[in-house]
């Protein structure tokens, strides 16, 4: 068997196994740490994501698909964060969890603390920092929110699990706590209604 054929014989196991947790607890916070320690026992199988199988990015970032589920279901992508690479605060609207396989991401999490009477503005504080280095990971619910940073000079290079495929995304909300303000990406749901 290739590389390639146990990679995705050990991706399909994964989402399998995410479904067994899902169908019987739903998705309570405790079936999220579940998912992410299956996740982050899948990137320590480092021999299944060789990186010459994928390419780096040009700059910032890039997300290679390895399942994508039919039907609207889940998407699993590897992920390559070049060194530097941050991403404000933001909430996805469907969860998502992160394991790394390389390198080092810093996650903070945030809240909202204003009233949402004020459309375009909002204010968050930090609530808590995680490090996604191997043998770690990270779980988010649907509305919850966060940054992120590559620190060091090594590649992120890590799995990510979002409840939906990047490319039937919700809309993103993008926090500039700075400005006090907010925006919004538009959502990419009706590709899931065609
Ligand atoms: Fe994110």
């Amino acid at each position: 068997m290739t590389a390639q054929e146990k990679r995705n014989r050990a991706c399909k196991k994964l989402l399998v196994d995410v479904h067994a947790i899902t169908d019987k607890e739903g998705l309570t916070p405790s079936a999220l740490h579940a998912i992410k320690l299956k996740l982050v026992a899948l990137a320590g199988k480092k021999e299944l994501f060789p990186l010459a199988d994928f390419e780096m990015p040009v700059a910032e970032g890039r997300n290679h698909p390895l399942l994508v589920e039919d039907n609207d279901g889940h998407g699993l992508y590897l992920t390559i964060g070049l060194p530097g690479k941050e991403a404000a605060p933001h909430d996805h609207g469907i969860w998502c969890v992160n394991a790394a396989i390389a390198g080092r991401e810093c996650h903070k999490f945030f809240r909202r603390t204003d009233g949402m009477t004020r459309p375009g503005h909002a204010s968050v504080e930090q609530i808590a920092e995680v490090m996604v280095e191997p043998g770690t990971g990270m779980a988010m619910s649907d509305h919850d929110i966060h940054s992120t940073e590559v620190l060091g000079d090594e590649p992120a290079v890590g799995l990510a699990l979002y409840g939906y495929a990047l490319v039937r995304f919700p809309s993103v909300a993008w926090y500039q706590p700075q400005f006090g303000s907010i925006r919004t990406t538009p959502s990419r749901r009706h590709a899931a209604m065609a």
